[in-house]
């Protein structure tokens, strides 16, 4: 910081507060639609859309049902939506292979969500999870995650997704070394133009139970992912992962969950100054659904301030479930 706070502004603070024309005036940070991205769930089935219990509001979508929601997104003003599968067991394997086939179901949605909303930024997600019968983010040798085995199979993923038009490809699992890997693969492939998206300062976090329920993605027999998460107790080793993400090559970086993790997330925009952003995950909307629906906070006005702390704590931009709700109140 270097404005020193002496000499103080004499008088009133409160002037400048006095009517909504000055406070809008002199307001510093703002949310608006396009510093938002969703995250969208979407099923291969042919049935219909899937309420998620734990996450009100949200379903595993049909194809069908993206293509509604991604036309929706765009015309509020949303630019990017960030995808997820929820793949049947059948295809779940040890390897995860299911998770570069080119027929599978996020290449198809890529596709579908491109042709419903010209312009509209794919973001996929690179990780193995929801295609694991272990329900773990790699690959499993001897009862650990195996480093080396688990980027041979995430490079395999991404490329898949680049050549099926991902926007930005996102890798989520915390392996060292996978950022470079992946760009490595991607270049050598021609898909130089294809963005990374670096989930850098990803917590072992309990707030991601109900996108578990979502994606039925828990770790299988009560395993769970603190050997490549990292331990929410630390805050400088985040700094440590997302210098070394940039060196590899990310395009853009993330810290994850959020509210919790704001003084990470103003730490590493501080340190970097490179586009940053924040997602508001499963079990914080969770909450903020839980007691809203209960008449307990006022929804609306608190996710909104919410959202706007994260612009103030240095996102660029946030994943939120709540964007493009938010995009319409904010338009509306
Ligand atoms: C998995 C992944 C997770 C989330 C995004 N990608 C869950 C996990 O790491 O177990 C969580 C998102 C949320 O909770 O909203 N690679």
């Amino acid at each position: 910081m270097d404005a020193p706070f002496a000499p103080y502004p004499a008088g009133r603070m409160r002037r400048l507060r006095r009517s909504a024309g000055l406070r809008d005036l002199v307001r510093e940070h703002r949310l608006d639609p396009d510093d938002l991205i969703q995250p969208l769930f979407v099923h291969d089935g042919s049935g219909p859309d899937e309420p998620i219990a734990s996450m009100p509001g949200q379903s595993r979508l049909s194809v069908r049902s993206l293509e509604v929601l991604a036309a929706r997104a765009q015309a509020a003003g949303v630019c990017a939506i960030a995808l997820f599968p929820k793949v049947d067991d059948r295809l779940k394997s040890e390897d995860g292979r299911e998770s570069w086939n080119p027929d599978g179901l996020v290449p198809q949605a890529i596709h579908a969500i491109h042709a419903a909303a010209p312009g509209m930024a794919v973001i996929t997600d690179i990780a193995l999870d929801p295609y694991s019968s272990l329900g773990q983010d790699g690959i499993v040798v001897d009862g650990q995650l195996h480093n080396e085995r688990t980027i041979d199979a995430l490079i395999q993923q991404a490329a898949c997704h680049a050549r099926a038009g991902a926007d930005i490809v996102a890798p989520s699992d915390m392996m060292d070394g996978r950022i470079g890997a992946i760009r490595g693969a991607l270049d050598a492939a021609g898909q130089d133009s294809t963005l990374i998206l670096a989930y850098a300062a990803k917590y072992a976090s309990s707030f991601y139970g109900p996108f578990r329920d979502a994606l039925d993605s828990a770790p299988r027999g009560g395993g769970d992912k603190k050997t490549y998460q990292m331990d929410p107790g630390n805050g400088d080793e985040a700094l440590i992962e997302v210098a070394r993400d940039l060196a590899e090559g990310a395009d853009l970086v993330m810290v994850k969950p959020g509210m919790p993790y704001l003084d990470i997330l103003w730490r590493v925009k501080q340190q970097f100054k490179r586009p940053t952003l924040a997602y508001q995950v499963s079990g914080e909307y969770a909450m903020f659904k839980a007691a809203g629906a209960n008449g307990w906070i006022d929804e609306r006005a608190t996710v909104l301030e919410a959202l706007l702390g994260f612009r103030r704590a240095g996102a660029d931009a946030v994943l939120s479930y709540y964007a493009i709700e938010v995009a319409e109140w904010l338009s509306g």
